[in-house]
């Protein structure tokens, strides 16, 4: 059965930990329970709605939201068939952690989420974001998404290909997307030794394992180390991972990039490094943000209780525990200017901010 809590403090329910509540959250596990509510409750889905996963990626920028919170709470994982050729096919209800699906799945020998391992969140937040690290992203291995219309009260269900990932986006993060409530996302999974290694640091934290014997739990287990050398442990020191993406650019625009760039070292006499991306598909690159934010000089940037991490200067945190959206958002827009100011291009949140601006 869902429950339904009124004035609920979600302060605690995302990892940023800034203040924040809302009018209604409602907890669900699985489809019969968001019939039941639509049933019992339509006027709680009838006007805002935002659906919470793990609260790792989200930001309330007024500390009351209005409407409705929605929060799947179901973790099961069942297997079903059609997993052939080496291939194992789940079901996992969307309020799993997405660890513990990493975990499960690395337990039973099986490739293709252990470079997702000890990142904050839920399955169907996962499914939404799209989260990727170390060379994997987390759509490689969705089969389908399944939710529930909250406008037509009937459920849906997305295939991969629908779901229209890119890097840190999908159909549910489009605007104008239809509201949708995840309650479960079928994976597959392989048996075929398939490891990915090329990210600096992995294959080194790995080096006393031979490539052609290495699990997917020594890998998860290698990220895991790679991960909390440079990002703060999410239950220590509040933060939702990069606050930034990573701007793609097409590699025409490059050009003007390197010019403002050179141009602001000149003026601040400093040494003029080479700009720091990757070639991406169809002429684009992929720029550092944690780079760019590092030269441009914001390392140290605090504004309130919120500040820059000092070994990724991609993730914004609350250090201390009296960071407030106000905080996070002054301090967002000031690494923007001085970016912007060093490169000619604007960082954008990759986090999600809900409310109005502060
Ligand atoms: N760098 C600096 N100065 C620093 C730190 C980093 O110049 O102080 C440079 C380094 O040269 C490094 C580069 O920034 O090579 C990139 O850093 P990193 O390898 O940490 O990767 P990232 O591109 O900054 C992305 C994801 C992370 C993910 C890592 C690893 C985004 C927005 N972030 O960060 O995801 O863990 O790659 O795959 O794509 C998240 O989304 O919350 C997240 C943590």
């Amino acid at each position: 059965m869902y429950s339904v809590t009124h004035n609920a403090d979600l302060t605690k329910l995302t990892t940023f930990g800034t203040p924040a509540g809302c009018g209604c959250l409602v907890e669900y596990r699985d489809l019969d329970d968001l019939r039941r509510l639509a049933a019992d409750e339509p006027g709680l889905l009838s006007g805002e709605v935002f659906c919470l996963g793990g609260g790792s990626n989200v930001l309330f920028l007024d500390e009351f939201y209005r409407g409705t919170v929605l929060r799947c709470v179901g973790e099961g994982i069942s297997v079903v068939k059609g997993g052939e050729n080496g291939r194992a096919r789940f079901v996992v209800q969307a309020g799993l952690p997405l660890d513990a699906l990493v975990g499960y799945a690395v337990g039973k020998g099986l490739w293709g989420l252990e470079n997702l391992a000890a990142i904050p969140g839920r399955v169907g937040g996962a499914a939404v974001q799209n989260v990727g690290a170390y060379g994997a992203e987390f759509s490689q291995s969705v089969v389908k998404v399944n939710g529930f219309d909250l406008d037509t009260l009937q459920p849906v269900s997305f295939s991969k290909e629908e779901c229209a990932y890119g890097y840190r986006q999908s159909v549910f993060k489009t605007p104008g997307a239809p509201r949708i409530a995840i309650y479960e996302v079928e994976v597959e999974l392989s048996r075929v030794r398939a490891p990915r290694l090329g990210y600096a640091g992995i294959r080194e934290a790995l080096s006393d394992v031979p490539e052609d014997e290495v699990t997917p739990a020594q890998i998860a287990e290698a990220v895991r180390k790679v991960r909390a050398a440079k990002l703060p442990d999410p239950a220590v020191v509040g933060s939702a991972g990069s606050y930034f993406k990573n701007p793609v650019v097409p590699a025409a625009v490059l050009p003007a990039i390197e010019e403002s760039w050179e141009k602001f070292c000149t003026r601040q006499g400093a040494e003029h490094l080479s700009l720091q991306y990757h070639q991406g598909a169809d002429g684009a690159v992929k720029l550092s943000a944690a780079w760019m934010i590092d030269k441009a000089g914001c390392k140290g940037f605090a504004e309130g209780g919120a500040s820059l991490w000092p070994t990724q200067p991609l993730v914004i945190v609350n250090r201390d525990g009296t960071a407030t959206a106000g905080d996070v958002v002054a301090l967002q827009r000031r690494v923007q200017r001085r970016v912007e100011e060093a490169f000619g291009i604007l960082l954008w949140p990759e986090v999600v901010q809900l409310g109005e601006d502060c």
